[in-house]
């Protein structure tokens, strides 16, 4: 099954060795976050955070962040996964010195290193974070902005929905957009189905992280659908942190019946003991989704990519061979 994903946290996508490596490498003391057998360790969303913010503080070097890029593409390849965006942010690593442009230049060394290897295509979505403030996240967006970079075509954002209001962040869109970057925003995870209502309000991304609390208001699906949202759903994420207690309670499918536009994620595999892979799997035997309905999916990330006409033609061609004229 040809996959693709959409949303995924690169500092959150390095696996508990790696990250203890890094931590042996720096001797840092992880021992409260990061066990060697049970990995990564966390109690619940705000713990998560901790732990995701310690992980993503071993890796600062260049050489650090190229290999963190290659072996998550690597592992994508091997999953059958065509293509892949990771969620980069300039705001943890601007904390351990690690400049805008090295770091957007160390990920795209370890993304071409996987392209020459496997074949997978990447993009970068360079990400603020909502808990750090509205400065911080327009800081980040016109660092992107600021300095070009062929593999960076998106802007979002990630981090705590509960903190602040959506619309403080609307300038950082704009400037991101201006900057010609497309978006994309966490929203509808642990805010409500207002909390998307906002975001589409304030915001207007084209996709959004999640999303998948606008279940609570038919209001806001039904939003969803009409402005043709994309939402980047990351089942075991949800099922993992919380979000809705059993596969049984989790919206994908009605989202999509109602007319939602629906991809699947991992966001921080190691994290949720998930993979892409998994994700699909997870579709398949909790969700009941079968072949076709999980080509479909493949097929609506790749429309939703951030990526130019040619790249989405050639990634769609190879996902359904003469699909396209
Ligand atoms: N950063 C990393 N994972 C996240 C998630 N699931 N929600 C919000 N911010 C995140
Ligand atoms: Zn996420």
């Amino acid at each position: 099954m040809p996959k693709a994903e959409l949303h995924c946290h690169i500092e959150g996508a390095a696996a508990p060795d790696l990250a203890l490596s890094q931590a042996a490498a720096y001797k840092v003391d992880v021992s409260a976050h990061i066990d060697r057998e049970k990995g990564y360790l966390w109690k619940d969303f705000s713990s998560f955070l901790e732990t995701y913010d310690l992980v993503a503080s071993l890796f600062r070097t260049p050489e650090d962040y190229a290999l963190l890029a290659e072996t998550h593409y690597l592992g994508l390849a091997r999953q059958n996964c065509l293509y892949a965006e990771i969620f980069v942010s300039p705001g943890h690593a601007g904390r351990i010195g690690c400049s805008y442009r090295t770091l957007i230049a160390a990920i795209a060394e370890g993304m071409d290193n996987a392209l020459a290897k496997t074949g997978i295509e990447g993009r970068m979505i360079v990400t603020g974070i909502r808990h750090e403030g509205a400065e911080a996240v327009e800081d980040a967006a016109r660092l992107a902005a600021k300095h070009p970079h062929r593999l960076v075509t998106g802007f979002g954002m990630a981090g705590d929905e509960r903190v602040g209001h959506v619309s403080q962040f609307a300038r950082a869109f704009d400037i991101a957009r201006e900057g010609g970057l497309q978006t994309t925003c966490h929203a509808g995870e642990f805010g409500g189905a207002g909390s998307v209502e906002a975001t589409l309000e304030h915001i207007g991304p084209s996709r959004i992280g999640h999303g998948v609390r606008a279940i609570e208001n038919p209001a806001a699906v039904e939003r969803l659908a009409e402005t043709g949202t994309v939402l980047e759903v990351c089942p075991v994420s949800n099922l993992v942190l919380g979000v809705f207690p059993s596969a049984r309670a989790h919206p994908l499918r009605q989202l999509q019946e109602a007319g939602c536009q629906v991809t699947l994620n991992s966001d921080d595999p190691p994290h949720f003991h998930t993979t892409l892979e998994n994700e699909y799997r997870v579709a398949a035997e909790s969700f009941g989704y079968d072949e076709d309905a999980l080509l479909d999916l493949t097929c609506t990330a790749i429309n939703a990519a951030f990526v130019d006409g040619d790249t989405r033609k050639r990634l769609l061609e190879k996902c359904v061979p003469g699909a396209i004229e």
